[in-house]
């Protein structure tokens, strides 16, 4: 394990350090007010802005770049040496034990992962053939299970009061009992990518366990927010057998997937691809894949420089520590919560008292009366504030809060007003918190926010609404390749003086 928090600085003062240096953080574009100001970022959960730190040390690295398959020249083994480094830090990041556990990366994300995890464990335990999985899930945690598995069951997310909230513990438990040993995992999401809110993984690992089912933790929405334990818990039967998380939502550049999983789980059977760089031989008629892991998992070049990327992000916060990264979050995520609560006309999503639902990095509002859609244009074009709208790849879990929503406020309105809502509001705007974001960007939106519903008919009478549910400013016409394009930029670089 790395010394976490050591190196000198306190971890307060480190994160104080990196918080000013994410690339992006500064970038500038141009408003429909015709004024031209820094852009502030509240859509994290999307895309995490990457560390300048890391930026910094792939910049450095880049001219040793080679790939890990040749073994003997220089750059070879600067690689190869750094790509199993970032295996280590992922491990020690997860707290996975290297004797049970190994990490690999994919391609595509969490959603690579899953895909890989759901045939393997398919394969692993084919007479185990239902998963349970909870409404509150990404489509990448649901949508593999789906199409590999027999059955996918899904949990609702309420908690003892009305509100949607955590899994619900109870209808989880009555899942297991009913499915019993055809349950082969539980797929479970840390944090929910929509309302922020915290599931009970080692609780939830817990009732699997007992039922002789495994647990798959989709982290992608967690790995940046919450102290991750995957083995050496007080109690075994709270260890986690499979995790799955991304770079890009850690703050590393790209979308390198990660795997970190028990290493039986994926022993016992041929890996789910093959190519180069996982072979001991092969003959035209047959190959001898390689055992050791995580090399038998990884078929072809692997994405080396997003891999050292993450791991450089995971050392980075390890250092910070990530017990005081979830500490500042709590006081920023109340923060964000008791200002969009002074906002007339707000609606916020699922369960917002923070002592029954604790929730990391995001939540999901709308504005009464008023499209998502629109709202987030608005806060781009007026306010350069980056947001989130729409469902966020999690339908199910969308629609639900919206129509719980809806049914509370049914007493106060009419049919019609009901139904008018309900086309507005196919959708949610979602702020979400990083590393960099201050309580300066939470008044800037929560004041933004205020000006929207003040002068909503002066925004409106702005607006066109498209066929596509966007909305389009009358006038504000916002040409990207005015600050962007790889064309022009390569022009530039060729046209310059060489001298
Ligand atoms: C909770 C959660 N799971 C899975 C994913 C999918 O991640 P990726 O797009 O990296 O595959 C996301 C992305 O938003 C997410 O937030």
């Amino acid at each position: 394990m790395s010394d976490r928090n050591g190196g000198g600085c306190s971890g307060v003062a480190a994160l104080e350090r990196l918080r000013g240096h994410a690339v992006g953080l500064d970038v500038e574009y141009p408003l429909a007010t015709g004024e031209r100001t820094k852009r502030i970022y509240l859509d994290t959960t999307a895309s995490a802005l990457r560390l300048q730190v890391v930026q910094d040390v792939l910049d450095r690295y880049q001219p040793y770049y080679a790939n890990t398959h040749s073994l003997l020249h220089f750059g070879a083994k600067v690689s190869t040496r750094e790509f199993a480094w970032a295996h280590d830090m992922v491990m020690n990041f997860v707290h996975a034990d290297p004797e049970t556990h190994t990490a690999f990366f994919v391609g595509s994300g969490t959603t690579g992962g899953m895909n890989r995890v759901a045939r393997t464990l398919r394969d692993a335990r084919p007479e185990r053939d239902v998963v349970i999985t909870s409404v509150m899930e990404h489509h990448s945690n649901d949508l593999p299970h789906r199409k590999f598995l027999g059955e996918v069951v899904h949990v609702p997310a309420l908690v003892e009061r009305t509100s949607l909230g955590r899994v619900n513990m109870d209808r989880l438990r009555e899942a297991l009992e009913e499915y019993g040993d055809r349950v082969n995992y539980v797929a479970i999401t840390w944090v929910s990518n929509v309302t922020g809110i915290i599931n009970p993984v080692h609780e939830i690992a817990a009732l699997a366990h007992e039922k002789g089912a495994l647990v798959v933790v989709d982290a992608a929405a967690a790995a940046a927010h919450v102290p991750i334990k995957m083995c050496g818990n007080e109690n075994p039967a709270h260890d986690i057998d499979v995790l799955v998380f991304s770079g890009h939502k850690v703050y590393a550049p790209g979308s390198p997937g990660v795997v970190v999983t028990r290493k039986d789980l994926f022993a016992g059977q041929d890996p789910m691809e093959v190519g180069g760089g996982m072979v001991d031989d092969v003959y035209l008629n047959r190959h001898m894949t390689v055992q050791k892991f995580p090399d038998r998992e990884e078929a072809g070049t692997p994405n080396i420089t997003g891999a050292i990327g993450l791991a450089a992000s995971l050392y980075t916060l390890d250092r910070i520590g990530m017990d005081v990264l979830a500490d500042e979050e709590r006081k920023l995520m109340r923060y964000l919560m008791d200002g969009l609560r002074t906002v007339p006309d707000m609606m916020i999503y699922a369960e917002c008292d923070f002592d029954v639902c604790e929730r990391a990095g995001a939540v999901s509002f709308n504005l009464r009366d008023l499209d998502h859609a629109f709202v987030a244009a608005v806060l781009n074009d007026y306010f350069n504030i980056s947001v989130r709208n729409q469902c966020f790849c999690a339908h199910p879990y969308v629609r639900e809060m919206i129509t719980e929503v809806l049914s509370e406020a049914a007493e106060d309105l009419d049919e019609d007003e009901i139904e008018r809502l309900a086309d507005l509001h196919r959708g949610m705007v979602r702020a979400s918190l990083g590393i960099y974001t201050r309580r300066e960007d939470i008044d800037a939106l929560i004041a933004a926010l205020k000006t929207i519903t003040a002068d909503r008919d002066t925004y409106l009478a702005h607006y066109d609404r498209l066929d596509s549910g966007d909305y389009k400013h009358k006038t504000f016409d916002f040409d990207h390749t005015s600050v962007f394009s790889v064309r022009g930029e390569v022009d530039a670089w060729l046209e310059k003086d060489p001298t």
